[in-house]
């Protein structure tokens, strides 16, 4: 039986997403890598958290060229990280609990090691099995490759075949692309839905939503045109083209055949004025909205970007999403103890060639991108601060996705030796360290040597990446024993968040207040932050939660966020 959760229609809008990164979660089969048998391990962690549903990355067979997200076969489950029938217990345990199951389809590129990859490059040009994925001539006789596009990881798009053709992929070259013209591929991905569908998840989460459909008519633009981007009018040969809604509207029958629908949400990185096509109850039902993540820690830039959502929502009759980190960024709270630019502006980037819009938060992800150039962080202030924005987008409409190890205060591990790195992104270009900071396996245990596995409670047998000494201190077990802890405040705050919703609250408004202050109140439930360095007055009421360990007794504290019930 469905749990009365999960069975609210549409219970995705309003939920809390926990997302695992299994490979560093937990560690059930004591070889260094987190496994589905881990995560089940630890349904009781996510139940006490409060949290609705996971999101898993990628568990599926994979050689790990990109993290998992180059896979090897869409319908089983990676060996090393488990079976078929561990999946179905962690899905059964998980929904006993109350928690919905979401997993990432990834319907860009295959792996290379995938069988049609593999068929495709030992058949011929031509050929049946190369139509599957973007195989084109070389030019100069096949010498070198058919145009000048980059992959979003470095270097050329294309590898060559060996025979004159050569194949395209986006990401990383164990990445081909798919032929999303080819009705094969397009029944193939259904067939992968249902397949995750009928083993009882409750949606998906896709991956560069808005690649897939590719217009390659020649003449093929130039590498420098192919940068402009994101575009507000589909007009872009490779992302975010109109007829990528026809595959979604199609999944949308497959979601729709089932009871509850399953529901998906697009990774889509489009200009904001196209999101709502993935959006729509009509093709995917949701789609991720980074501006949270990127916005300064200034009360003007979360009110810009809140609006701005709140106002998508309006155009979509779905749910808007917040978000402060995932596996792809530095750690939220190390980015938020990096020096504020005063006045955001345009930069170069470290190459000093395209400019960037971007402001503090961009050069922060640079910075805490960037080989040994990381600037000083002053980490107390940054988990303040952490503490503080979780709780603004814990008491927005809509729903939150937060990344494992955030509810500790994880910072980023942003000196681990080039010599361990995993990431693709890492060493394309001489600078990036890429993004394996944020990907270390979590510390269960403040005793490194708990479970006799030198990985501070994550296993029996290491970690796949090294964990520093200070590691231990953001423990859930040193957490679970503190109650000013961030584990504490999270869990208090979705308990209060799940009894303050359990009747729709009321409208969502803004309140004016002194600057420096942000406060908006839905009914009775009111959110002030403040993100100067002083303390500043609030309105009389019942103060339900406070962000900083010391608590409202004298306002509202300096970067924190205090909820209070006032009429
Ligand atoms: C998405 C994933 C990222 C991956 C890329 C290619 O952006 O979040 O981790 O590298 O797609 O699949």
């Amino acid at each position: 039986m469905t749990h009365p959760r999960l069975a609210r229609p549409q219970w995705w809008h309003d939920a809390v997403v926990y997302q695992i990164y299994p490979r560093s979660f937990a560690d059930a089969h004591g070889d260094g890598l987190g496994d589905i048998p881990g995560i089940t391990s630890r349904v009781g962690y996510l139940s006490a958290l409060g949290v609705d549903a996971v999101w898993l990355s990628p568990f599926y067979p994979s050689q790990l060229a990109d993290g998992g997200y180059d896979v090897d076969d869409y319908r089983d489950v990676d060996p090393r990280l488990g079976s078929l029938e561990e999946f179905d217990e962690m899905v059964a345990a998980l929904h006993a609990a109350g928690i919905g199951v979401i997993v990432d389809l990834v319907p860009n590129h295959s792996s290379n090691r995938h069988a049609w990859f593999r068929a495709a490059l030992a058949a011929s040009p031509g050929s049946p099995e190369r139509a599957r994925y973007l195989f084109r001539d070389g030019a100069d006789g096949g010498a070198l490759p058919p145009n000048d596009w980059e992959s979003l990881f470095g270097g050329s798009a294309w590898t060559p075949a060996g025979d004159g053709q050569w194949y395209l992929h986006l990401f990383a070259p164990e990445q081909p692309d798919l032929n999303w013209d080819n009705p094969e591929v397009r029944a193939d991905f259904e067939h992968t839905l249902r397949f995750w569908s009928d083993r009882g998840v409750d949606g998906f989460r896709i991956d560069v939503a808005h690649g897939l459909v590719k217009n390659l008519a020649e003449p093929w633009p130039p590498q420098k045109e192919m940068e402009d981007w994101p575009r507000p009018d589909g007009s872009h040969p490779l992302w975010d083209r109109d007829e990528l809604m026809n595959v979604y509207r199609s999944w949308r029958r497959v979601f729709d055949s089932y009871d509850p629908p399953r529901f998906a949400v697009a990774e889509a990185a489009v200009h904001p004025s196209r999101r709502a096509r993935y959006a729509s109850p009509e093709t995917l039902g949701q789609a991720f909205n980074f501006a949270m993540q990127e916005a300064d820690w200034r009360p003007d830039d979360f009110h810009r970007v809140i609006d701005a959502a709140l106002s998508d929502v309006a155009d979509t009759g779905s749910s808007t999403t917040w978000l402060l980190g995932c596996h792809d960024s530095p750690r939220v709270a190390s980015r938020y103890g990096l020096p504020l630019i005063p006045e955001p502006r345009v930069f170069a980037d470290l190459k000093g060639e395209r400019p960037f819009r971007h402001d503090s938060q961009w050069l922060a992800r640079q910075w805490l991108l960037t080989d040994g150039r990381a600037p000083e962080v002053d980490l107390p202030l940054g988990r303040r601060r952490a503490r503080a924005a979780v709780l603004v987008e814990f008491a927005l409409p809509g729903c939150t996705y937060v990344y494992q190890g955030d509810e500790l205060g994880l910072p980023e591990v942003a000196d681990l030796p080039r010599e361990v790195l995993q990431d693709p992104m890492a060493g394309r270009s001489t600078r990036e360290k890429g993004r394996d900071g944020c990907r270390v396996p979590l510390p269960w245990a403040s005793d490194r040597h708990a479970l006799g596995g030198n990985s501070f409670g994550f296993g029996s047998d290491g970690a796949h990446l090294p964990q520093p000494d200070w590691f231990g201190d953001f423990a859930v077990d040193v957490q679970e024993a503190d109650p000013t802890s961030s584990l504490a405040m999270y869990r208090q705050a979705l308990e209060l968040r799940a009894s303050l919703t359990a009747t729709p609250p009321g409208e969502f408004e803004w309140v004016a207040g002194p600057s420096g202050l942000l406060h908006f109140r839905r009914g009775a439930w009111h959110c002030l932050t403040n993100f100067t360095d002083e303390p500043l007055p609030r309105p009389e009421g019942e103060v339900l939660l406070c962000s900083a360990p010391e608590g409202a007794a004298g306002g509202v504290p300096a970067n924190a966020t205090v909820w209070l019930r006032s009429e």
